[in-house]
């Protein structure tokens, strides 16, 4: 009977021990920054706080405003927050050659705030921007404050439009509808890689879900709740809350620097 189980200490070892590691990841390492996740008991599409639809670029091209509206919130939301535990030990992993880079779904920035430096944002980034009609009008390094004005301080209409063409603006993200980023880096990543760890995603959504089923190493699932990945020899699942597991990891690391707050 295989053992799916992974003590912190072990996963300590297997850091250590392997040569090219990557971290996977997803909404649940930003939860405890307090921006939901989608499919927890708490996420926004469990609570149908906001239509899936929202993020679906067909919809975004007819009703820019439902997009808008959700990001009025999540504005809000990405002005105050801050890099958890988990994103700060992944940075101190990389600076002390301990990973070699992070592929993860997430939008907001939080692992680029925390230090790491090698990194593929597969879903684009909410710090980027560009016109739908134009595409003369293109950004890739907004900060918060263009979108507060664009958006928070047009309360009415909250869809900020192109000041060359009136377009409208289209955030970074890769909404359903788009191809994902960087895959074939990620590919080569994924091909060299002998330990990944795969943390707070529910692995529910293509091509991003494919990453870990790619790789020909051991992995390390880290989340709440079950996964969409089937057991197999050489792949981990502990079931518990990132900060919480890897606070224990960072022990048998010698991590000691890390703000826990
Ligand atoms: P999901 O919401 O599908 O999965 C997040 C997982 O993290 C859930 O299983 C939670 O139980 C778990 N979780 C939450 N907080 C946690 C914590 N503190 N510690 C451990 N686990 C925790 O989010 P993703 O898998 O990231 O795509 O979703 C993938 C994509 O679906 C997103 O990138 C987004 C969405 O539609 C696009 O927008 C294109």
């Amino acid at each position: 009977m295989l053992d799916y189980q992974l003590m912190p200490k072990k996963c300590a070892s297997l850091i250590q021990d392997a040569d090219y590691v990557i971290a996977f990841t997803g909404a649940g390492i930003s939860t405890a920054a307090g921006i939901p996740d989608f499919r927890s008991p708490q996420g926004i599409y469990t609570t149908r706080q906001f239509d899936p639809r929202t993020f679906d670029l067909q919809y975004f091209l007819k009703h820019p405003d439902a997009f808008y509206r959700f990001a009025q919130e999540l504005i809000d939301i990405l002005r105050s927050t801050q890099p958890t535990y988990t994103h700060q030990f992944l940075a101190q992993l990389e600076s002390h050659h301990l990973i070699n880079g992070i592929i993860t779904q997430n939008i907001d920035a939080l692992h680029q705030m925390a230090g790491t430096k090698n990194i593929i944002e597969l879903h684009g980034s909410y710090y980027s921007a560009s016109c739908i009609r134009c595409n003369v009008f293109r950004e890739s390094n907004l900060d918060i404050d263009w979108w507060q004005d664009k958006i928070v301080h047009s309360p009415r209409s909250p869809v900020p439009i192109c000041p060359r063409c009136d377009g409208v603006i289209k955030p970074g993200m890769v909404f359903f509808g788009e191809p994902v980023l960087d895959m074939e880096k990620a590919r080569d990543w994924i091909s060299r890689c002998d330990l990944m760890l795969v943390l707070g995603s529910s692995l529910n959504v293509y091509p991003a879900a494919l990453i870990p089923q790619l790789a020909d190493a051991t992995i390390v699932v880290v989340n709440k709740g079950s996964v969409s990945l089937a057991p197999a020899r050489d792949r981990y699942f502990v079931d518990s809350d990132v900060d919480v597991y890897f606070q224990q990891v960072a022990q048998y690391l010698g991590i000691d620097n890390i703000d826990s707050e």
